[in-house]
């Protein structure tokens, strides 16, 4: 059955988190690859800690606490170069095939929207930068809700929303811990393995498997 709405996860799906480090690896001592990594790991995990303990911060907060961990684990302290990686945050690169996929999906008059751990001000901001925002019908921000993904709740936000049931919604992530959590509250999933990483969560997804959102 054709899905009804296609809801994308933001951060490493549409955008390119690595964007930011990239852009200024040339200040980073050859570790930008190291430090990015590190900042996003720390991102998440901090979400995860803050969710399953009941607690709430914004997703901005955690990105640039994250980053603090990040650049002092690989040794760099540079004022400058942390104001520069935070600013670049707010307009990351999107995937080259995004504009083409969600024009192609819209096309098809299917409900097209993201659902993202980020704050609504900066999923703004990289919607604008990206030039999408006339291709999506809604941006859904977990910050109404002061819970992460993956809680039931951030995916319920969906359903609730246009009032379907969870199997008409297609959900695409490049994060396989998004995928796992989408898949458990009743979603197709299709995860965007854009790095050939292995597969995990077994039992809870994905339905489909594609190395871009190309084939959507
Ligand atoms: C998102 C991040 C966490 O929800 O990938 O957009």
């Amino acid at each position: 059955m054709a899905s009804s709405v296609y809801i994308f996860d933001a951060y490493g799906t549409l955008f390119d988190v690595h964007s930011a480090a990239r852009r200024h690896q040339d200040r980073a001592g050859g570790q930008y690859k190291l430090l990015s990594n590190i900042w996003r790991a720390k991102q998440l995990e901090y979400s995860w800690v803050l969710t399953l303990t009941g607690s709430y911060e914004d997703f901005w907060t955690l990105t640039e606490r994250a980053l603090d961990f990040a650049m002092h684990s690989v040794g760099l302290i540079d004022k400058t170069l942390r104001a520069d990686l935070l600013a670049a945050y707010w307009t990351l690169d999107c995937y080259h095939e995004v504009p083409a996929v969600l024009a192609g999906l819209k096309a098809r008059n299917v409900k097209v929207a993201i659902l993202s751990n980020g704050s609504s001000e900066m999923l703004d901001a990289a919607v604008t930068n990206a030039k999408i925002g006339n291709l999506l019908d809604d941006v859904f921000s977990v910050e109404t809700l002061r819970l992460y993904k993956p809680a039931p709740q951030v995916y319920e936000l969906v359903t609730r929303t246009y009032q379907v049931e969870p199997k008409a919604i297609s959900f695409q992530s490049s994060n396989r811990w998004d995928i796992a959590g989408a898949a458990n509250f009743g979603f197709r999933t299709v995860w965007i393995n854009r790095h050939k990483t292995p597969n995990e969560y077994e039992g809870m997804g994905p339905s489909l498997i594609l190395p871009t959102l190309e084939g959507l």
